[in-house]
Parts: structure tokens; C-alpha cells; sequence
């Protein structure tokens, strides 16, 4: 599959016929986490628990505008590459003795979101950029790039006319932080105090803190090891070994629905869950909670989905994705990478909206600091 563009180094990978995805799905593995970390208040990591939270329901009615000026927003001003996330690998390899995680991709869960959700999606477009080091392909987001797209948002100037019922975009990130303020504790339910369950409405928003789970997992032959962040647990964590699994929860804001949704309603609705469905699945997150908000951000309620029943609820409703397609094109596309991004070198590979293809293109040599440099001298140490 795939072809050899006009320029021989630019590689391309076609999105179309999706037919051909069609079908059971490629066998997948159940997520079973093998490290975590989190980033404390200050969104400094730490080698531990420390930021996982407990889901306790929000109080309904809440103005999720609230406390807007006050938001303590963390957003990223320099490459985080795969830093954490390899730093979390190498500590617990230190742990248990120096058994190593193998596999053959490693990378952020928000890579795989963007590669399984994009054949439902027309308008779908990333960069990211991979490597392969000692036989595992490392893949990170183009941070420049993403970075460069953000200023041009900022600076862009507001519209002449603005409808004064439409919130801002920097609002309409703020709620759903506001969302999980509302809907999380740093403690379990159980064991906190009524009057911090209660004072959650004027708690200051902030997002430096967080935790991430790191997942091994298989799409088809292929073994992955992923690390994304968890929004809290909804019940105790069961130990490592008795391979359980984690009852996370993935909390998102929505749009309340009419009461008699019209079909473009619930069309807009399932297009979302596909991208709740995917971040959630690639996890192993089993619950999605929704407050469903409304235009101008009151809580109007809270509505849990189970991550596993949302395809079939979706092929029942307006069938406007099919989870078993997203699943064999990741599996798909997962081979190519490994038949393309093969020896040394630094690829860029690139989604543009509408352009029907990926493209794969070697743009450097060595791994360009895709793979840490403490990463990397570890590794050569232990050879
Ligand atoms: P909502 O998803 O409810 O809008 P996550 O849901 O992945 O845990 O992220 C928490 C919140 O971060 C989101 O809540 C949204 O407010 C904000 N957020 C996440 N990704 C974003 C993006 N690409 N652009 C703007 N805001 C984003
Ligand atoms: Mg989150
Ligand atoms: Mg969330």
C-alpha cells in the first residue's frame, strides 16, 4: 500500500477507499498500564500519584464562566517532546531491575487520537515527526509547527461582528477545566471533608497540575507504549499485578441537546464522540462522564457513557463513523511507518486537510531529540 511520490523521498500513504478498512477489526490488546507519572501545581514532574484525582458529581447549575480572570493556564512554550514520558519508562525499568518494556512505537495517546480519528474526519490535518532508535519507532507532535499556529490565532484581530452570545475560544477552553474542577477531588470521595466537597465552585481553575498513564497495547502485530493524561479515577486504583482494570474517568463539556434533538443535532454530537471515543479507548479508559452545558455555560447536567458501548451506539444512531475502520487504518498505517521510517534519520509526517494522503518524508538525520539525551545515554550505558 502506498506510493513513491513525484520526489522520490516524499512517501505517501492514501486515506481512500476506507472500504478497504472495513470489517473486524484488527485484534487489540486490552491496555494495561506499566508506568505513570504526574506534574505537580507547578507543572513540575513527579515520579508518583501525586496529581491522580477522584470523580465526585459536580453541583448542577454552576456558571462554568466563573473565575475565568483567575484561570491559571499552563500552555507550552517549549518542545516537550517525549521527555516525560521516556523519563517514566527509564525510572521504572530502574525499578523493577532493569526489565525492559519493548515495543514498536512509542508516543503520546494524543499521536494515535489524531491517526485513528482522521478517516472520519474531512478536515482532519497534523505533523508529527518519528524516528527509529534500536528498532522502536519514537513518534512527537511538531511542536514548531503547532506552536507557530497558535501565535497566528492570538494575533489574529477579532471579527467586526461578533454575535455577544458567542463565547470566546480562550472561554470556551476555560470551561472545560472549569468542568473538572467542578467534578474532581485531590482525595477519594469517601475520605474528604463536606465542606471541600462543597467549596469546589470557588476553588481558582488551574491546569499545571496532572497525571499520565502509560499503557502498553497492540494494534494487530504491532506493540505500543502510550502515555496520556488521565482526568481522575472513579473508584480505587486495583494493584499492578492483579491486572485489573483502572477505572478511570474522561471527563468532557458539551452542548446540551434539545429535548427532541433534530438529526443535525445528534449528527454533532457523535462526530465529538468519536474523538471522546478514541482518547478514551486508546487508554483503556472505560468512562466517559459529559456535563452537558448550555450556549452560555450553565451545568445543566451529567450524563456517563461507557467507552466500549459508544461505536455500537453510533452505528445504531447516524452511523457517521465506524470504530472498527479507525482501528485497521491506525493497524494499517502502523505497518507502513514501520516499512518506511527504517534506519537512522528524522521523518516528518504530515495530514494536510483535504489532501487524501499522508505523506512521510525523511527531513534530518540522527533522531532529532525525539528520543532524550538522558534517554539516550542511559541506553548506550546499559549495552
Ligand atoms: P472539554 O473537552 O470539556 O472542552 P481533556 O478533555 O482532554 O481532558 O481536556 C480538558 C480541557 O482542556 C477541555 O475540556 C478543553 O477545555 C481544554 N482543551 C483540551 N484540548 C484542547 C484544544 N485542542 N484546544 C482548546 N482547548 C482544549
Ligand atoms: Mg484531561
Ligand atoms: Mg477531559
Amino acid at each position: 500500500m502506498g506510493s513513491t511520490g513525484p520526489s522520490s523521498d516524499i512517501h505517501r500513504f492514501p486515506m481512500q477507499p476506507l472500504n478497504r478498512f472495513q470489517g473486524v477489526s484488527a485484534s487489540i490488546k486490552r491496555p494495561r498500564e506499566v508506568a505513570h507519572f504526574s506534574y505537580d501545581d507547578s507543572h513540575t514532574y513527579r515520579d508518583d500519584g501525586s496529581s491522580i484525582s477522584y470523580y465526585c458529581p459536580p453541583q448542577l447549575g454552576a456558571d462554568l464562566k466563573e473565575g475565568f480572570d483567575t484561570f491559571r493556564h499552563y500552555e507550552e512554550t517549549e518542545d516537550p517532546h517525549l521527555d516525560s514520558l521516556l523519563q517514566a519508562l527509564m525510572t521504572q525499568e530502574k525499578k523493577r531491575g532493569g526489565t525492559r518494556e519493548k515495543a514498536d512505537f512509542v508516543t503520546w495517546r494524543g499521536m494515535m487520537t489524531k491517526i485513528m480519528t482522521a478517516p472520519f474526519d474531512m478536515f482532519a490535518e497534523f505533523s508529527m515527526f518519528a524516528t527509529m532508535y534500536e528498532g522502536t519507532i519514537y513518534i512527537e507532535e511538531d511542536f514548531p509547527a503547532r506552536h507557530a499556529d497558535r501565535q497566528a490565532q492570538a494575533n489574529r484581530p477579532p471579527p467586526r461582528y461578533q454575535d455577544p452570545r458567542q463565547q470566546s475560544h480562550q472561554m470556551m477552553t476555560y470551561w472545560g477545566y472549569k468542568f473538572e474542577t467542578l467534578a474532581l477531588l485531590p482525595t477519594p470521595p469517601a475520605e474528604t471533608p463536606q465542606e471541600v466537597i462543597q467549596n469546589r465552585i470557588r476553588e481558582r481553575v488551574s491546569n499545571h497540575a496532572q497525571h499520565c498513564s502509560i499503557i502498553s497495547t497492540s494494534f494487530g502485530p504491532h506493540t505500543l507504549l502510550l502515555g496520556g493524561e488521565v482526568d481522575g479515577l472513579s473508584g480505587p486504583k486495583p494493584p499492578p499485578s492483579s491486572n485489573q482494570p483502572i477505572p478511570w474517568v474522561e471527563l468532557k463539556t458539551s452542548e446540551e441537546l434539545p429535548p427532541n434533538p433534530a438529526n443535525r443535532d445528534v449528527l454533532k454530537f457523535e462526530r465529538k464522540l468519536l474523538k471522546f471515543w478514541a482518547q478514551s479507548f486508546l487508554l483503556g479508559v472505560p468512562k466517559i462522564i459529559v456535563g452537558w452545558r448550555s450556549k452560555v455555560g450553565i451545568l445543566k447536567g451529567v450524563q456517563e457513557f461507557e467507552t466500549g458501548k459508544i461505536p455500537g451506539m453510533v452505528r445504531r444512531g447516524t452511523g457517521c463513523w465506524d470504530g472498527n475502520v479507525c482501528i485497521n487504518f491506525a493497524a494499517a498505517f502502523l505497518g507502513y511507518l514501520r516499512d518506511t521510517v527504517k534506519g537512522g534519520g528524522l521523518y516528518r509526517v504530515t495530514l494536510r486537510k483535504k489532501s487524501g494522503a499522508v505523506e512521510v518524508q525523511r527531513v534530518g538525520e540522527g533522531t532529532g531529540d525525539i528520543v532524550s539525551r538522558d534517554f539516550l545515554s542511559w541506553r548506550e550505558e546499559a549495552q
